[in-house]
C-alpha cells in the first residue's frame, strides 16, 4: 500500500516538474528568437551610427575609410562590409585592403537580398570567408560624401561571431534552469509539509481504526476539525461507541441467558432427584411398609406436579419472551370477568382457610380492552401467590376501580408481606424471597415474571405495595 503522503508528494513533484520543464522550454525557445531580434536591432543601430560617422568626414580616401572601418570593427568586435549596388565588395574590415577587389560578389547573400525588399536583412550562417558561424545584418543605405570615395556604397553589412550570442543564450538558459531547480526544490519542500498536514489525521485515523480492529474498543480518534476528516473521525467514534454498547448488551444477554439456563437445570434437578430418591426408597422395601409407602408416593406425586408446573411456566415464559405468544385484544366486561376469577379460587381459598372476595366499584357495564385469557393467567398467578403467602384466617380481595380512562385492578392480601429490598426483584425469573416457603407451596419462581410480561404487553405496568407482616397489594391498569 502506498501512503497518501507519498501519493500527494509524487503528484506535486510530477506537476511541478512538468510545469518547470514546460516553462523553461518555452522560455529558452522564446529567448533564442528574442535575443536574435535584439541583436539584429542592435546591429541595425550600429549601421546607422557607422554611416553617420563616415559621413562626418567628407574628404576621406578609400584607404583612410578602410583604416577607420577597421578601427571601429576592432572596437566593437564586428565585421563591417561595404557593398555596392551590384554586389561588389567595396571594403571589408576582415579582408586585407589590397585583397578586397578579389572578394566574391555579395549580391546573392541572403541578408543582402532581404535588405533589398525590407528595412533590414538578417541571416545566420557559416562564413565562407572566415569559416565561423556569424549573424549577418545588412541594410540598404547610401553614404553622403563629397570626397566620393564611398559614392558607390549601397549596403552596409555588419556581422558578429555567433559564439558570443550562443554564450549569452547559454548563460541565460543556465539562469532559467537554476530558477527551475529552485522552484522544484521549493515545491518538493512545500509538498512535503502539505502532504504531512493532509495525511497526518488520516494516518491517525488509520492507526486508531487498526487498534479498534484489534479489539481495543476504548480507542477514540482525537480529531475535532470541522472538515470531512473531522466528520469521519466523529462517525468512527460514534460507531465504536455504539459497537461497545451493543457488545455490552450482547454480553449481558448472554450472561442472563446462561444464568437462566443454570437456574432452569437447577430447578429441574431438585424435583427429579426427589422423585428418584422416593422411588428408590420404595423399591428398597419401603413399598411394603404401610406406615410410609403412601406418604412417599404422595411426595413423589407432589414433586412430579411441581415438575409439571415448572415446565408449563417455562414454556409460557419462553413463548412470551420469544414473541411467539400472540395476544388478541378484545373488549370484555371487567366485573363479570373478575367475578369468575374470584369464584374459581373459592375452593382453593377454603382449603387454606382464606377468604377470597371481590369488591368492584366499577359500573356493571364497564368494559376493558385486553387479552382475556392472558389476563386471567396473570390474575391466577397473583391470587395464587396472595393465598399461598398468607396465613390461615387471612383475606384476599380482588377489586376494580375506575380512574378516568382506565380501570385499576388490584389483588390485596393480609399475608406475610415483602420487605422493601426484595420488592424490586420479585419480578425477576426464579427470584424468591423465601426459597423454602416457595417450594413448600409449590411455587416455580416464574409466576410474577409471567405476570409482568402479560401486563406490559397490555401497555401497562404492574405495581406492588407491601408491608412485612401486614400484607401486599399488586395492581395494574387496563384501558376502558
Ligand atoms: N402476595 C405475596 N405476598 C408475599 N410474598 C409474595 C407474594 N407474591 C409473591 N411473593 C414473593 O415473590 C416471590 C416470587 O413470586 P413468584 O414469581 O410467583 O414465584 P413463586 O410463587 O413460584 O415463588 C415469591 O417466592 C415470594 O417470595
Ligand atoms: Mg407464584
Amino acid at each position: 500500500m502506498r501512503s497518501i503522503r507519498s501519493k500527494i508528494t509524487i503528484t506535486y513533484v510530477v506537476l511541478a516538474l512538468s510545469i518547470v520543464v514546460g516553462v523553461s522550454t518555452i522560455l529558452s525557445w522564446q529567448l533564442d528568437s528574442y535575443i536574435k531580434l535584439q541583436l539584429v536591432q542592435d546591429l541595425n543601430r550600429q549601421i546607422d551610427w557607422i554611416r553617420f560617422s563616415l559621413e562626418r568626414d567628407t574628404s576621406l580616401t578609400l584607404g583612410q575609410v578602410d583604416s577607420q572601418i577597421r578601427r571601429v570593427a576592432g572596437l566593437e568586435n564586428l565585421r563591417i562590409t561595404l557593398i555596392a549596388e551590384d554586389g561588389r565588395v567595396i571594403d571589408d574590415s576582415d579582408v586585407p585592403f589590397d585583397q578586397v577587389p578579389s572578394v566574391e560578389n555579395h549580391l546573392q547573400r541572403p541578408e543582402v537580398q532581404e535588405a533589398l525588399t525590407r528595412p533590414v536583412g538578417s541571416n545566420i550562417r557559416l562564413s565562407a570567408t572566415v569559416g565561423r558561424n556569424f549573424l549577418y545584418v545588412a541594410k540598404k543605405t547610401t553614404i553622403e560624401q563629397s570626397g566620393g570615395a564611398l559614392k558607390n556604397v549601397a549596403f552596409i553589412r555588419l556581422s558578429m561571431p555567433l559564439e558570443e550570442v550562443v554564450d549569452r543564450i547559454n548563460s541565460l538558459r543556465a539562469i532559467i534552469a537554476f530558477a527551475g531547480l529552485a522552484v522544484l526544490i521549493i515545491v518538493v519542500g512545500v509538498s512535503f509539509v502539505v502532504s504531512r498536514r493532509i495525511s497526518k489525521p488520516m494516518v491517525q485515523i488509520a492507526k486508531s481504526v487498526e487498534q479498534i480492529r484489534s479489539g481495543n474498543l476504548d480507542t477514540r480518534i482525537e480529531i475535532d476539525t470541522r472538515d470531512e476528516i473531522g466528520s469521519v473521525a466523529l462517525a468512527v467514534n460514534e460507531l465504536v461507541e455504539k459497537l461497545k454498547t451493543d457488545i455490552a448488551e450482547v454480553k449481558k444477554l448472554q450472561k442472563v441467558r446462561s444464568e437462566f439456563l443454570g437456574n432452569v437445570s437447577h430447578e429441574l434437578r431438585t424435583p427429579i432427584f426427589a422423585i428418584q430418591g422416593f422411588i428408590e426408597t420404595l423399591l428398597n422395601g419401603a413399598v411394603d411398609d404401610p406406615s410410609v409407602n403412601k406418604a412417599f408416593l404422595e411426595k413423589t406425586k407432589a414433586n412430579a406436579d411441581r415438575l409439571n408446573a415448572l415446565l408449563e411456566d417455562l414454556i409460557n415464559i419462553s413463548q412470551i419472551e420469544s414473541g411467539e405468544m400472540k395476544m388478541s385484544f378484545r373488549y370484555f366486561n371487567v366485573n363479570e370477568f373478575l367475578e369468575t376469577v374470584v369464584k374459581d379460587f373459592q375452593e382453593f381459598g377454603k382449603q387454606r382457610k382464606i377468604s377470597v372476595s371481590g369488591a368492584f366499584s366499577t359500573a356493571s357495564d364497564v368494559e376493558v380492552l385486553g387479552d382475556r385469557d392472558r389476563l386471567r393467567q396473570a390474575l391466577n398467578n397473583l391470587i395464587d401467590n396472595a393465598i399461598k403467602y398468607s396465613a390461615p384466617g387471612g383475606r384476599v380481595v380482588v377489586s376494580s376501580d375506575e380512574t378516568g380512562g382506565t380501570v385499576r385492578i388490584s389483588v390485596a392480601d393480609t399475608g406475610v408481606g415483602i420487605a422493601a429490598e426484595h420488592l424490586s426483584r420479585i419480578f425477576e425469573r426464579f427470584y424468591r424471597v423465601d426459597k423454602d416457603r416457595s417450594r413448600e407451596v409449590g411455587g416455580t419462581g416464574l409466576g410474577l415474571a409471567i405476570v409482568k410480561h402479560i401486563i406490559e404487553a397490555h401497555g401497562s405496568s404492574i405495581e406492588v405495595k407491601s408491608e412485612v407482616g401486614t400484607g401486599s397489594t399488586f395492581s395494574f391498569l387496563l384501558k376502558k
